[in-house]
């Protein structure tokens, strides 16, 4: 892999303005996907699926285009699918709320979810009496398998997975998970925000029902998201909004909803959105999400082999390069993690993140405050990472306990 071809797309790191280390919020953007906004905004800013003038049909033709790029980057073959959506946020809600759920269904996740993996779980049993159960991992983090089949039984409704977390790195064996629910009947959701970007993702393969994911996280713009499910399932579920866009016809009386995907769509859609959408995903599949992946592991040996002997310095999570999807996140004795993060900014103007990173109940349940969060993508070079070390072992010595 070309990587400083690779950075010199990258308009942040062509001015110089820092080492970007949080791409697990989101990724930094290349030229070509600000290009294709930028082109919708100046060439053909108009609505899609409604008006028939010469430029909304562009756009409807740019929508569908995106659609059939995204079926054929996660491997399937209908793009109709593919359900355009804010972020995985909502696409997690919409599964949660569209199955009708009934007091007493038993919804079964990992004990160490993305709050939004978690809390509209936890509604619905505060509102309806769904029934939790939590599949535990070990101490690092990582998914026990015979845990999550002890969790299993006829009355599984729901398993609502996170593909890879956003604090460890760790993944769960979807695929293997999947079939496991699918035996007791169960529907699988994937939360695949985190993994999306990081490594192939075969949605034909794995079988899950519905898979969710952020493009802001993969070199898209922000608030853009994208809800996959089966098509049968998608008929089955109920949209979480309606209006404009969703019904084939509404009169006083009576409301028939649109085929998908539209019933899912309401309203006007971020259309700058879904084209930069597609830019993104050209892009890496020029790159090659198995090059991607490769990146991200070759990057993390060389911080975890750099940090290896910092005294006070802790890993969250596990220690091997290959188990953390280029997300390292670490704690130094005497230090709250938002001080870590200011100093690294301050000393060497790199960016990460620090605190619970929407995980809540991974940490209460280690006992742990939070942690600081380097995260790597394709545009990190070796250079930035031992800056980034360097920094760090800087920061223990001199301030750490
Ligand atoms: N879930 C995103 C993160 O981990 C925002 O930073």
């Amino acid at each position: 892999m070309d990587m400083e071809s690779v950075r010199s797309d990258f308009p942040t790191i062509r001015k110089n303005l820092g080492i970007y280390l949080d791409s697990a919020c989101q990724s930094l953007r290349p030229d070509q996907v600000i290009q294709a906004m930028n082109d919708y905004y100046e060439n053909f800013p108009a609505c899609g699926g409604r008006s028939v003038h010469s430029m909304a049909t562009k756009v409807s033709v740019a929508v569908d285009d995106a659609r059939e790029t995204m079926a054929s980057f996660f491997g399937t073959d209908d793009p109709e699918c593919y359900i355009f959506t804010k972020n995985t946020t909502e696409g997690l809600n919409t599964a949660a709320y569209g199955f009708g759920l009934k007091k007493g269904d038993v919804v079964v996740t990992t004990d160490s979810e993305h709050n939004s993996n978690h809390v509209p779980w936890m509604h619905l049993k505060d509102c309806i009496g769904i029934e939790r159960r939590f599949s535990r991992s070990n101490k690092e983090g990582e998914f026990d398998i015979e845990s999550f089949k002890s969790c299993m039984d006829r009355r599984v409704k729901v398993v609502s997975v996170q593909h890879t977390n956003n604090v460890t790195g760790c993944s769960v064996p979807v695929k293997a998970v999947t079939e496991i629910a699918h035996d007791y009947g169960a529907t699988v959701i994937i939360d695949g925000a985190q993994a999306a970007a990081h490594r192939p993702v075969n949605l034909k393969d794995i079988d899950a029902d519905i898979y969710c994911f952020s493009s802001h996280k993969m070199l898209g713009p922000s608030g853009m998201g994208v809800m996959y499910g089966k098509k049968e399932v998608l008929e089955n579920l109920r949209p979480l909004t309606l209006g404009g866009g969703t019904v084939g016809l509404a009169t006083y009386d009576s409301v028939t909803l649109a085929p998908i995907p539209d019933r899912f769509e309401a309203g006007l859609l971020n259309y700058s959105g879904i084209i930069g959408t597609k830019a993104a995903l050209d892009y890496l599949s020029k790159i090659g999400m198995d090059n991607v992946k490769e990146w991200d592991n070759e990057l993390m040996r060389r911080i975890l082999g750099n940090l290896e002997d910092v005294k006070g310095l802790h890993i969250v999570g596990p220690d091997v390069a290959e188990k953390r999807s280029g997300v390292f996140s670490f704690n130094i004795d005497g230090l709250v993690s938002h001080d870590i993060a200011m100093m690294l900014d301050s000393m060497a103007g790199i960016m990460i993140r620090s605190g619970m990173h929407c995980a809540h109940p991974f940490y209460v349940s280690r006992a742990i405050d939070g942690s600081a969060r380097a995260s790597t993508y394709i545009y990190n070079s070796p250079e930035e990472i031992d800056i980034f070390t360097d920094t760090v072992r800087k920061i223990a010595e001199t301030f750490g306990e």
